[in-house]
């Protein structure tokens, strides 16, 4: 059977998203991420003044957080067209070249998964950054030599899941670095009711409350669990979405008290089951669970590592006692002490 997820594939969600009318389109309506917007807003300002176009820009965080947002964002605020791409589809020099020779200036090329882009394309990015000049080979035909091309002054905004896979010289190339976090709940409860308003869905304080804080501190989570939330009420209930709806649709969705799926669940207790509560390397974990290292990585951790259930060492990752303890399992401490494990009462089978 088929896991159930609740982060499906990027793309996909992006595409609802921009369909369902969620994104924010100024610094005004965005929500949360304060020091973010606050540095923002001095540098677009700041650019305008001197009637400059913007530094590059790095955007790094777990998914969802709004850096493709951000970088719309961004671009209408500065008055400039985007482009985007992403890492994986810029094989060869030649797949930015395209891009490159395309920008006016001031105009924002946006890569997504900057970490995932090919070394070549990575070097030849490196002069079209800092000097806004590339020196360009023709893949094939009579021209050996490279060609030097002279581009206009852009702006890339870059953004990733995973700064750490960045090279220190591509990252140094960015003048502003800005890192996204979760959002903490009030902020969240704040997107839901945003959303609700133009989804024109009826929730109730408590109703938006509740999607809010099983949404995983993630403006993305929180807009899908509304969705659905919404169908829930307008089938089972009298459309409005309350506290006992969200409720009873987040638990459909397989989603527990802390807003952890079926993914974060097997995953921990692998860790506790089938590692005896780790070190566990997070290869060994991706081929127990046939799940793909990247997601773990990505989308599983992140959350767990904040609320504390997950903890990482040298050796591997290790589940803390919070998580034997919301797994329903007996601590760790007592399992030295040579007690076996109590049944787990694991909420969601
Ligand atoms: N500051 C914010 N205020 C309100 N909604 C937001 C905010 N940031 C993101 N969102 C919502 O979350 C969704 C996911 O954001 P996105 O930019 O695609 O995340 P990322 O690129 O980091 O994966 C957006 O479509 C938008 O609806
Ligand atoms: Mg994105």
């Amino acid at each position: 059977m088929a896991r159930e997820r609740i982060v499906t594939p990027q793309e996909q969600e992006e595409e609802q998203e921009v369909s369902w009318g969620l994104r924010p389109r100024s610094l005004d309506e965005c929500i949360g991420q304060q020091e973010i917007i606050e540095s923002l807003r001095v540098e677009i300002t700041a650019a305008k003044q001197r009637k400059e176009p913007l530094d590059h820009v790095l955007f790094h965080g777990p998914p969802g957080l709004g850096k493709t947002t951000m970088a719309h964002i961004i671009s209408e605020e500065m008055g400039v067209e985007v482009n985007a791409t992403s890492g994986p589809a810029l094989e060869r020099p030649s797949d930015i070249m395209g891009f490159l020779v395309n920008l006016s200036r001031g105009d924002i090329l946006f890569i997504d998964e900057i970490h995932r882009i090919p070394r070549p394309v990575e070097e030849f990015l490196y002069t079209a950054m800092e000097d806004f000049k590339v020196n360009f080979t023709l893949d094939k035909g009579v021209y050996t030599k490279p060609l030097p091309f002279k581009l206009d002054h852009f702006t890339l905004i870059g953004a990733t899941t995973r700064a750490g896979m960045l090279t220190a010289p591509l990252r140094e190339r960015f003048g502003i670095r800005l890192h996204f976090d979760f959002y903490d709940d009030p902020d969240l409860k704040r997107i839901v009711e945003r959303s609700a308003g133009i989804l024109k869905v009826p929730v109730d304080e408590e109703g938006a409350f509740e999607i809010a804080r099983r949404s995983r501190g993630t403006p993305r989570i929180a807009n899908r669990f509304l969705r659905r939330t919404q169908s829930f009420a307008e089938v089972k209930a009298d459309g409005k979405v309350t506290r006992q709806v969200a409720d009873d649709a987040l638990r459909l969705l397989r989603v527990d008290e802390k807003g952890l799926d079926k993914l974060d669940h097997a995953l921990l207790k692998t860790i506790i089951e089938v590692y005896n509560g780790g070190p566990v390397g997070i290869e060994a974990l991706g081929a127990t669970l046939n799940e793909e290292v990247d997601t773990l990585i990505d989308m599983v951790e992140p959350f767990l590592l904040k609320i504390g259930f997950l903890a990482r060492t040298s050796a591997g990752r290790r589940a803390t006692p919070s998580a034997y303890d919301h797994l329903g399992y007996a601590s760790p401490a007592n399992l030295f002490s040579g007690q076996s494990l109590a049944s787990p009462t694991l909420k969601l089978e």
